[in-house]
């Protein structure tokens, strides 16, 4: 079984580039034993605090961020870095090459059930003529990522990453301490019967996404000619591993709850690397009208429409967005 380095360096990947993945991962080694440790180390339940997005803060949402953080402002490569947790660009080496975007914990509710939770994180090529404090260093289109991945607190902790070639799964070996090659492409079924979103939102969505829903859930009797299943995680990273390792589609549609807020997820963190996950595994990521790769990043923190996975479910879900 390979180990996480020879793999990428026979993706010829950017020497410089590879040592940045490592030293996220690092950090990454280090929240996989916070996670581990659960009640144990003092790592569940709130802080006092709220983050940009007006969410109560985990303790274990600071605690992951700080590690990632100081990490990356260890790594002289690192000219700019945006988290989920900061509500500005933090500056990095001011002639650093790349830039990395994070989201420390997804799936925070999960974190006091001992649910499955994960960090998400991206890099992109620094913009040479920005200042490190500019925020317009983000903004790129989703095609600019050069690596994007997210490793996944579960029963084992996981690996899945892509520099632009295929998509890997890497299993953390607990006793080496390394990442191993576990899946060396993989690869997310055409088609799938089964089907994630919080159902509990129904009645505040839009009439495109009540008209798909109601056309799976008829199952065998409607339109699909099928029988599908749902699963809803509450951790963006658990149901994405599911639909990479099994096929599925995932949906976060815009809904009418808060006219400020219509759709939850976020572009630079969120959607972005998920997208080229799994485009690179052979699925497919779309607001419903557009490409995610193909939206350009305004805002760190912008919100966007997710519908992605397996690629012939998110063409017919496609058909009732136009
Ligand atoms: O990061 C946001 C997030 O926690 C995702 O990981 C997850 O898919 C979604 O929000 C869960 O939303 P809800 O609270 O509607 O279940
Ligand atoms: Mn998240």
């Amino acid at each position: 079984m390979q180990r996480l380095i020879p793999t990428l360096r026979k993706d010829q990947v950017d020497l410089e580039l590879l040592m940045l993945i490592r030293t996220i991962l690092a950090a990454t080694k280090e929240i996989s034993f916070r996670v581990s440790q659960g009640a144990l180390g003092d790592v569940l339940g709130s802080t006092l605090d709220e983050n940009i997005q007006g969410e109560q803060q985990k303790k274990l949402d600071v605690i992951a961020n700080q590690l990632i953080k100081n990490m990356l402002l260890s790594d002289a490569n690192v000219r700019s870095i945006a988290s989920e947790e900061e509500d500005d660009v933090v500056a990095g080496d001011p002639d650093g090459r790349f830039i990395v975007a994070f989201d420390p914990l997804d799936g925070s509710s999960n974190i006091d059930i001992n649910g499955q939770i994960g960090t998400i994180f991206t890099i992109y090529p620094a913009k040479p003529s920005l200042a490190a404090d500019d925020p317009a260093q983000f903004h790129q289109t989703g095609r600019s990522q050069l690596a994007a991945g997210y490793v996944l607190y579960g029963p084992s902790t996981m690996l899945m990453l892509t520099t632009g070639k295929e998509t890997r799964c890497f299993t953390l070996d607990r006793t080496h301490g390394g990442f191993l090659l576990t899946n060396d492409k993989v690869a997310v079924p055409e088609k799938t019967a089964e089907f994630s979103i919080n159902m509990a939102n129904s009645r505040f969505w839009f009439e495109p996404t009540q008209t798909y829903i109601n056309i799976l859930l008829e199952g065998e009797e409607g339109e699909r000619n099928k029988r599908y299943n749902m699963r809803w995680n509450a951790a963006m990273v658990g149901d994405i591993h599911r639909i990479l390792v099994r096929g599925g589609i995932f949906l976060y549609p815009p809904d009418k709850r808060d006219p400020a807020k219509p759709a939850k997820l976020r572009l630079l963190y969120e959607a972005n690397p998920m997208a080229m996950l799994l485009e690179n595994a052979g699925g497919a990521a779309s607001t419903g009208t557009e490409n995610i790769l193909d939206l350009e990043t305004s805002d760190l923190h912008q919100r966007v429409p997710v519908i992605m996975g397996s690629a012939e479910e998110v063409e017919f879900a496609k058909s009732f967005y136009k």
